[in-house]
């Protein structure tokens, strides 16, 4: 008898716990509706409101794309990558990188210590590049790549066309090409070859019967355009004038993160021996003359090719006019 009753009392027990957690999923799940009924509702409301989740002037958006610099000589490539690094985050070149660039640009002309790092000093690299040369202003290929291109949201490369391959097999690249007025290009390739790193002896020269082999002996690096970047499904190249080039530094920063600590840094001028225009012979020939070359030079290098094919289409990048940029810096 008594066992039937604690038997009994048992059942009640358990009837009651199982009417405790029927009513307890039932609040839970009332509760949990409710909740997304709300959060569905506010998102409404954002949407409509169009207030961001997240407020921008506070994080960062990365944009969609990596940008990169097809550092063709000549072109203020080096003054790009440096004012860049110095402003941005994560600009990524061998002439500098955002991350060294106050320790490189403070101790640049003191030839400090810390301008070439430890690690350029170190013997391996001394044997690998030769003494002297290399320092966090001209960055190994093979550093660049041990450190690899992950954090990077601009990449600017003194380098032939392949080593973009890496970059652009993994992610989606819009590469700008630095298109400067040809003739004046040309002689700035020049001047530099035979005053800078006096690898030619003789000017250009425009009686030459073959003008092929006078645009070739100042070619500082023509084929850093190559048609393997033509046409490859994650690279999206655009051209502009990099002359004078504050127009595309004001149009980058649309783009790129400003840094924290930015090192204000003397512009340096295109050259490093100045040239001087009345002694180059092809300012005093015809224009048609000039034309002539200009054609030469573009059935002959891609790279003229392309800039004339590029520049005045909607691949030339927007960047302010001259004169905008003229009165608002110096
Ligand atoms: C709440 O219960 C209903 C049915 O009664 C079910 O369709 C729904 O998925 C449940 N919700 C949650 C969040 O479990
Ligand atoms: C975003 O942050 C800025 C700076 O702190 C502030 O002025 C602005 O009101 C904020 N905007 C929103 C929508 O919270
Ligand atoms: C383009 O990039 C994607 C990743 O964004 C990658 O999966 C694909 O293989 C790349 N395509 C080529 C042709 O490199
Ligand atoms: C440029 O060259 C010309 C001719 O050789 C010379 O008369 C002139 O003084 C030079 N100008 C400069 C700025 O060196």
């Amino acid at each position: 008898m008594g066992s039937s009753r604690s038997q009994k009392v048992v059942i009640f027990l358990l009837a009651v716990n199982l009417l405790a957690v029927v009513y307890a999923i039932v609040v839970y799940n009332k509760t949990l509706e409710s909740g997304m009924s709300r959060a569905a509702s506010t998102a409404e409301k954002r949407e409509e409101a169009n207030v961001p989740v997240h407020n921008v002037s506070i994080g960062w958006t990365r944009p969609n794309t990596i940008y990169g610099l097809i550092h063709v000589a000549k072109t203020a490539g080096t003054e790009i990558n440096k004012m860049l690094s110095n402003k941005y985050e994560r600009v990524c070149g061998n002439k500098g990188y955002s991350y060294d660039a106050v320790r490189r640009e403070k101790n640049r002309y003191a030839h400090a210590a810390d301008w070439v790092d430890i690690m350029f000093r170190h013997p391996k690299a001394q044997a690998l590049w030769g003494g002297g040369v290399w320092n966090r202003a001209r960055v190994p290929i093979e550093i660049m790549e041990e450190r690899g291109f992950e954090d990077c949201d601009y990449i600017a490369h003194e380098e032939s066309a392949d080593k973009w391959e890496q970059i652009y097999k993994q992610w989606p690249i819009e590469l700008h090409v630095p298109c400067r007025e040809p003739i004046s290009h040309l002689m700035s390739m020049c001047n530099f070859q035979k005053n800078w790193v006096k690898i030619i002896k003789d000017d250009f020269n425009c009686n030459a019967p073959d003008l092929i082999r006078e645009i070739q002996k100042c070619d500082v690096g023509l084929w850093r355009m190559h048609k393997q970047l033509l046409n490859q499904q994650n690279v999206t190249l655009k051209c502009f004038d990099p002359m004078p080039p504050q127009r595309y530094l004001d149009y980058m920063d649309k783009f790129l993160q400003p840094k924290r600590v930015q090192l204000k840094v003397k512009d340096r001028v295109i050259n490093s021996v100045a040239h001087n225009k009345s002694e180059e012979c092809v300012w005093h020939q015809t224009e048609k003359w000039r034309n002539n070359l200009i054609q030469i030079m573009r059935e002959n290098h891609l790279f003229y090719k392309f800039c004339h094919d590029c520049l005045g289409t909607s691949d030339e990048l927007p960047l302010a006019p001259v004169a905008a940029v003229n009165s608002n810096t110096k």
